[in-house]
């Protein structure tokens, strides 16, 4: 079960927007990632990079003033990786119950050393958690 605390929310501003006036996809990514790692850090990492995103999905369009919410799951923990499912939430500004579900991704972060080599998560299992 996903845990309902988002790992981040944020409110889009104005500077968020690309040239068609909506909110900048690269912007997304930037909290996709901020919040897949809080999520790698719940799940037990203690200081993470990215190694992959996958499939990223933009299904709806975010606005200016929009509360967005970062729900991170994590769905696979191997030696060394931990695999997070970040799905994304808006509440529209014009009514804050309207809630659409406008990305998603699946994140891998590799837990690392101070000198950035690849060391045992605490509790890593290399197996897929998804569903379980
Ligand atoms: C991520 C990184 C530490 C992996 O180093 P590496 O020497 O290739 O590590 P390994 O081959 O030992 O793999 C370590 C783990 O990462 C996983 N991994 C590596 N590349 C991966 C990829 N492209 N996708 C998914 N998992 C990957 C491996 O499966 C392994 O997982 P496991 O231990 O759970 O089985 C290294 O490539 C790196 O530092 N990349 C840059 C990270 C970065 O700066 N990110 C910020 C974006 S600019």
């Amino acid at each position: 079960m996903r845990d309902r605390q988002p790992a981040t929310r944020v409110m889009m501003m104005p500077r968020d927007t690309n040239p068609a006036g909506t909110i900048f996809g690269g912007v997304i990514l930037s909290y996709l990632d901020q919040a897949g790692a809080e999520g790698a850090y719940r799940g037990g990492a203690h200081r993470v990079v990215t190694a992959a995103m996958k499939e990223v999905v933009f299904h709806e369009p975010v606005f200016v003033g929009d509360l967005v919410s970062f729900y991170a799951e994590v769905v696979r923990k191997g030696r060394t990786s931990i695999t997070i499912r970040v799905a994304v939430e808006a509440s529209r500004r014009w009514d804050r119950n309207e809630i659409a579900k406008v990305t998603e991704a699946e994140i891998t972060y590799v837990n690392v050393n101070p000198e950035g080599h690849p060391v045992p998560l605490p509790g890593g299992t290399d197996r897929r958690l998804e569903g379980s």
